[in-house]
């Protein structure tokens, strides 16, 4: 009777860790760090979280009854990049933190909080930060002009995070149930907000779920992106190929990658239909998911480097510190931040710097290694 005990507890540890549990990683912390009832206590409004020392206004109350909109709580212009208050941890996309930034980039170099002066060209003018871009009122490369689009937000209708497009209304409602529902670590389903990789609807992942979430900090710790060996086709199901099916304005990626995620709204460069064009040379632009030769320049390429990360075709199960040249895919996120970057166009690096037979490193020289 024992030994049937103990083969059917071994038989139960065996499965799970065979099929291991999805590591939920829901916020923590009492309601009232993040929720307000009434926005109200003495008299006084709760909703108060960015309110004040911020360039922008920001007022409540807030749908979701929480105490700040998306940069409320993740834009508190703090010197730290994770800000504990109340035992719950925020994630900071608006900070000045000397000791680097979150994987995704920061807003304050659009602004000049920190970095070498302010420029809208650094990143990417959401609203909620108060200053629209003056020259680009349109995602280039888009393939329809689309209103609304000099109002770029954080989520929603004209946004990146949540369920987007003109059916779902902006901001938190977009989100909604993902904050308590997210997940961390392997996300290879992304057919909802809350299991898609950062609440990007439908983009798969693998979050830095170590030491250092949210960050990718260096080459064993690093969140890990999804890839394709080719790029998306938009023109394959005409507008589903952005919209899905039935006409639904719910805007995602059809191969669940980070760079068709991108080619929704910069995915017709000159109206050419895509974000890489062809898998072989002649380019006519910059490749995305592609495989990185095996061959050649490319093949030195071997050690995961975060200012010119790759891609994986399978979402893995782990961080990995190696690149595999034949496998790994160049993205979007090879050269550019999400949110914001310290130089032009979003870039990972100054472009300035990338000056050929000077003897160089990182930037276009991690995979161009011998042009350097
Ligand atoms: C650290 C921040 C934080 C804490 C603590 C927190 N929430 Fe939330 N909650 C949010 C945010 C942000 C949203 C809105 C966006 C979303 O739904 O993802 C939300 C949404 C909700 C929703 C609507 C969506 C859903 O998931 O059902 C409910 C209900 C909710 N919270 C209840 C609670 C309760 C009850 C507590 C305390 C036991 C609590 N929350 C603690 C941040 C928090
Ligand atoms: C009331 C505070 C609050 C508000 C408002 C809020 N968030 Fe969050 N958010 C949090 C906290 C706390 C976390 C950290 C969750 C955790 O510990 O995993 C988080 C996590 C996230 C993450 C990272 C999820 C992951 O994959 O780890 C994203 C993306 C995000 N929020 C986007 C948004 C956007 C966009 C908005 C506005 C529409 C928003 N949040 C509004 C508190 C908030
Ligand atoms: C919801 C649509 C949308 C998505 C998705 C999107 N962008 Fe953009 N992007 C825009 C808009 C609008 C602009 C122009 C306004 C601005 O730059 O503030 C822009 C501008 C840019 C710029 C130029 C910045 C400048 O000011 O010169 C770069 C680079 C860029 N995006 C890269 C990316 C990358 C990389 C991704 C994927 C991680 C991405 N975008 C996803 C809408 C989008
Ligand atoms: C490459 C991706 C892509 C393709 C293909 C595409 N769209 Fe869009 N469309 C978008 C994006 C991104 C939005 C903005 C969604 C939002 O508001 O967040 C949008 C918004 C819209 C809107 C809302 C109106 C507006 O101005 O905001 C309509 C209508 C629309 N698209 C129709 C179409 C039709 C019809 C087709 C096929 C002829 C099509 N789209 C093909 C990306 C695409
Ligand atoms: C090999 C590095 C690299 C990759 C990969 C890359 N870009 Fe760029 N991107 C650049 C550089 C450099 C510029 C500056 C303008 C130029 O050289 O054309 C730029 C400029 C841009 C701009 C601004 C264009 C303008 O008119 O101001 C957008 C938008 C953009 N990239 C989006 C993307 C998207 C989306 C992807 C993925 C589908 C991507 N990039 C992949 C290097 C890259
Ligand atoms: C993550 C790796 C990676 C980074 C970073 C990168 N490239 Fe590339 N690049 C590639 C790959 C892979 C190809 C396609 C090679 C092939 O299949 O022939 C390519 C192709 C090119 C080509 C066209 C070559 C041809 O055969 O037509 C040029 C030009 C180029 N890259 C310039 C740059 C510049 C400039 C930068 C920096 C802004 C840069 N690349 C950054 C990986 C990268």
């Amino acid at each position: 009777m024992n030994n049937i005990v103990t083969y059917l507890k071994i038989f139960i540890v065996g499965i799970v860790i065979y099929f291991p549990f999805p590591l939920y990683s829901a916020i923590t912390g009492t309601c009232s760090n993040c929720h307000t009832m009434h926005n109200s206590q003495n008299a006084s409004e709760m909703a108060t979280y960015g309110a004040s020392g911020q360039p922008w206004t920001d007022v409540g109350p807030y749908p979701g009854l929480v105490r700040g909109d998306c940069l409320g709580c993740h834009g508190m212009g703090t010197a730290n990049k994770i800000e504990t208050l109340g035992g719950s941890q925020f994630p900071q996309v608006y900070h000045l933190d000397a000791s680097g930034d979150l994987a995704g980039g920061n807003f304050a170099y659009i602004l000049g909080a920190k970095g070498s002066g302010a420029s809208d060209a650094k990143g990417h003018n959401v609203i909620e930060i108060g200053n629209t871009d003056d020259l680009l009122t349109q995602p280039p490369g888009r393939r329809h002009d689309i209103t609304g689009f000099q109002s770029l937000t954080c989520a929603g209708t004209s946004g990146c995070h949540g369920k987007r497009g003109t059916i779902q209304g902006s901001g938190i409602p977009s989100l909604k149930g993902s904050h308590h529902g997210n997940i961390d670590g392997k996300l290879d389903t992304a057919d909802d907000v809350y299991n898609s990789y950062r609440f990007l609807n439908g983009v798969k992942g693998f979050e830095n779920n170590g030491t250092f979430k949210w960050q990718n900090k260096d080459a064993n710790n690093h969140n890990e992106y999804f890839g394709s060996a080719s790029p998306a086709s938009f023109d394959a199901t005409g507008c589903q190929s952005c919209h899905g099916p039935h006409g639904n304005l719910e805007v995602k990626p059809l191969n669940k990658t980070m760079s068709g995620f991108c080619g929704t709204c910069h995915g017709y460069f000159h109206l050419l239909e895509g974000i890489g064009g062809d898998t072989s040379s002649p380019f006519t632009r910059h490749p995305n998911d592609i495989i990185l030769p095996d061959s050649s320049e490319y093949a030195a390429y071997t050690s995961y480097s975060v200012e010119a990360p790759v891609a994986r075709q399978v979402v893995p199960d782990t961080i990995s510190g190696s690149v595999t040249p034949g496998s790994d895919v160049v993205i979007c996120l090879s050269c550019h931040t999400a949110h914001a970057s310290n130089y032009p166009d979003m870039l990972r690096w100054d472009y300035d710097t990338m000056v050929t037979e000077a003897g160089g490193t990182g930037g276009c020289f991690t995979c161009h290694t011998t042009k350097n």
